[in-house]
């Protein structure tokens, strides 16, 4: 989809509140697409609004929960009450989650492939049918990670959820672009938002974790404003998967040619975090 300029074009972008949703959704409007968005937090979701209708764009905004089903029906039912169909879908929303697989509560895993991929799952039930009735093509933007392809200790259902939505995209990808459709599966490294704040933590000092953890955020420096703009270049040429930043890339290389290599890594930042739990859990 040429996405140059974006002048009567609607998208719409879940999770817009914060981070990389909210970055996408002004860059999109600054190029002249009207946006719907939605997200949890009203505060997140007014100032959202706000920023993108100075841009000139017109909003539509709802507070939903992706993983609820009803609550997307019923927002799908809401915008295709004001329009046909939107012609970029970004089915950003998700949340991080740091834990061992044997601390991480069963209600937890719930909640992550509830919000990580159903929420996907939801946004393309809901909203695709009627792009493909449409009949005027668009495309489909579905936010895995470089955790989509890359596994690392402490993280299952986040590894988990982000290859099943590289898995997901990388399917629908066949059967819609017998309708002329898009779809790319994004895959960042890491990105400088409010993910790790926003965070679960499970371990012996979630604080000290999530401490480390900005710290490495921050320092890495790229902000979601620049991945924004790799969004666009993988819509614009047509990417199914789009490992963006020098560290996604990288790794996307390695675990196809050295999976071995990548394993190795796994083992040794397990054993190196086993041993750091065990000197924090010291009296
Ligand atoms: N930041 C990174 O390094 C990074 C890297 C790879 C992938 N990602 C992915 O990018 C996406 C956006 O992450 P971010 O870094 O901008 O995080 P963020 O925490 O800054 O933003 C996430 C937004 O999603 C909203 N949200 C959470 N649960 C929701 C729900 N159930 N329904 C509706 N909205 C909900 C939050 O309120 C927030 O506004 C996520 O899917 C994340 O997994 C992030």
């Amino acid at each position: 989809m040429d996405v140059t300029n974006l002048d009567a074009k609607w998208a719409l972008v879940t999770g817009a509140g914060s981070g990389i949703g909210r970055a996408l959704a002004l860059a999109m409007a600054r190029r002249g697409a009207d946006l719907v968005i939605c997200d949890l937090n009203p505060e997140w979701l007014a100032a959202a609004r706000g920023e993108i209708e100075a841009t000139g764009s017109r909003v539509i905004a709802a507070e939903v929960d992706v993983a609820n089903r009803e609550a997307m029906r019923a927002f799908a039912e809401e915008v295709h009450g004001l329009i046909p169909a939107v012609d970029l879908l970004v089915n950003n929303a998700g949340i991080g989650i740091a834990a061992l697989f044997v601390d991480h509560p069963l209600e937890e895993w719930d909640r992550i492939v509830g919000i990580n991929l159903m929420g996907v799952v939801h946004g393309c039930h809901f909203f695709v049918p009627h792009m493909i009735e449409r009949a005027q093509g668009g495309h489909v933007v579905n936010i895995s990670s470089m955790a989509g392809f890359t596994a690392v200790g402490n993280m299952t259902s986040y590894n988990a959820t982000k290859f099943a939505v590289r898995g997901f995209s990388e399917s629908l990808a066949g059967e819609l672009s017998v309708h002329g459709i898009g779809v790319t599966a994004v895959c960042p490294g890491i990105i400088n938002t409010p993910i790790v704040r926003n965070m679960t933590v499970y371990g012996p000092d979630p604080e000290e974790s999530r401490r480390q953890a900005t710290r490495t955020f921050t320092r890495r420096n790229y902000g979601p404003e620049r991945l924004a703009e790799g969004i666009l270049s993988a819509i614009q040429g047509d990417k199914i998967v789009a490992p963006i930043t020098i560290e996604a890339r990288l790794f996307w290389k390695l675990t196809r040619w050295t999976p071995g290599l990548v394993h190795w890594i796994n083992r040794r930042a397990s054993k190196r975090l086993a041993e750091e739990t065990a000197r924090a859990a010291r009296p």
